[in-house]
């Protein structure tokens, strides 16, 4: 049958497709440490549990409004201002199910055929084909590793065309873990002032930040940038929650409207159900969330130091999310990839085979010198995992 041409251009999801892959290995009983997982390895906590189950009791299994319930509105706009200082309304919030939907209906209306959108590399996955889907262009703007992956005005200056209308930024990134400094920011915003750029701000990962640093947005810089910022948050990775499908953004009323029209004509409302767990997971007690990332921050020494014990290999230290993105191009030499596969893809495949440990090849995220590795395995994988890296690398002639 043909298909519409749209959808001809989209590859599936790569980091889905990897999960699937280790996990047919597993389901044949092959013992595979999974690298490759984007989603926290703890459960969701009770007392969101508990407000769903209430939710079913008292009946609240109807349709909502579009653009998510009054309550959860709220508890995102109280988020916002307790967390980040950011004042919004509940007219600027969207409640999308899960933050790649909400990226998705914001893409599809803030950018059309024509515009050009800047995204950094190392980038997450879905970027650039979600905007293709949007039927703008991604262009890709590659960062530094002596940089940590952070892009600097310099690099985006170099990317922007008279075409250009916006700019995607992920901090913490999916896959780098790099989280931006305020004065990094400041820098870039003057660019995306100067050049009257609308800015993507994917924060899906911003409590979970190690080291105590502070998390700063675009948004936070001031009225001017707020006015210009979509800011993108869910409850997917700080509360353990991404099988329940809720996600949100923040931004200038009329694009917000825009984009829940459009939801109104496709998904409609968010889970009814998954709605009221958010409003516990906003307004109840954030101890699981602070007990999570302390022991993320513990496995990302680990695995980090791990790692910079496997000769050739290199890795920036990331400063949150759960996610290290090594170095092994010095291993590369001794590959042999198949047509058409990349370095880093051959080496994924290698270490699958050889290892049983499944990461996600860099070349998925736009560097091809590194591997993705999710820190969400206890710590007894880690080092399992790490172990088997480095006996399979050795074993490369
Ligand atoms: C950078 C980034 N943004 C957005 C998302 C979307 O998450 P969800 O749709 O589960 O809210 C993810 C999930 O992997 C991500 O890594």
């Amino acid at each position: 049958m043909q298909l519409a041409r749209r959808i001809q251009q989209i590859p599936p999801s790569a980091t889905l497709a990897l999960n699937a892959k280790a996990n047919e290995l597993k389901a044949q009983g092959v013992d595979v440490v999974n690298f490759g997982v984007g989603e926290p390895d703890f459960e969701t906590p009770e007392h969101i549990k508990e407000a769903a189950i209430q939710a079913i009791r008292q009946g609240f299994t109807r349709y909502t409004p579009v653009g998510g319930i009054p309550d959860l509105k709220e508890a995102v706009c109280r988020s916002f201002q307790e967390n980040l200082g950011l004042s919004y309304r509940p007219g600027e919030i969207m409640v999308s199910c899960g933050g790649k939907h909400a990226l998705y209906n914001l893409f599809m209306v803030l950018f059309q055929q024509g515009d050009e959108v800047v995204v950094p590399a190392p980038f997450w996955v879905s970027y650039p084909p979600m905007l293709m889907l949007a039927e703008a262009a991604p262009v890709i703007a590659p960062t530094r590793e002596e940089n940590g992956f952070r892009l600097t005005a310099a690099e985006l200056k170099a990317r922007l065309t008279p075409k250009t209308r916006g700019l995607i930024l992920n901090s913490p990134s999916n896959p780098t873990g790099s989280v931006y400094t305020k004065k990094e920011l400041e820098a870039l915003a003057e660019v995306v002032l100067e050049h009257n750029l609308i800015v993507i701000s994917d924060d899906i990962y911003d409590r979970i930040i190690f080291d105590g640093a502070a998390f700063c947005n675009l948004a936070m810089l001031g009225p001017e940038l707020k006015a210009r910022t979509f800011v993108l948050n869910g409850l997917s990775k700080t509360y353990a929650m991404t099988g329940w499908r809720i996600g949100y953004a923040a931004g200038p009323e009329a694009a917000i409207t825009a984009a829940v029209n459009l939801q109104s004509q496709s998904t409609s409302n968010p889970n009814s159900i998954a709605q009221k767990a958010g409003v516990a997971a906003l307004n109840g007690s954030q101890e699981t969330v602070a007990r999570m990332v302390e022991e993320f921050a513990w496995r990302r020494d680990d695995i980090h130091r791990r790692l910079l014990e496997i000769p050739g290999v290199t890795s920036t230290r990331p400063g949150g999310a759960f996610y290290i993105f090594p170095n092994f191009s010095a291993h590369f030499s001794k590959l042999t990839p198949k047509p058409g596969q990349t370095s880093s893809q051959c080496l994924a495949e290698y270490l699958l085979e050889e290892a049983q440990v499944a990461m996600v090849p860099g070349a998925e995220f736009g560097e091809d010198s590194c591997l993705r590795l999710s820190f969400a395995t206890s710590r007894e994988r880690i080092a399992t995992g790490v172990d088997r890296i480095k006996e399979a690398l050795g074993k490369l002639k």
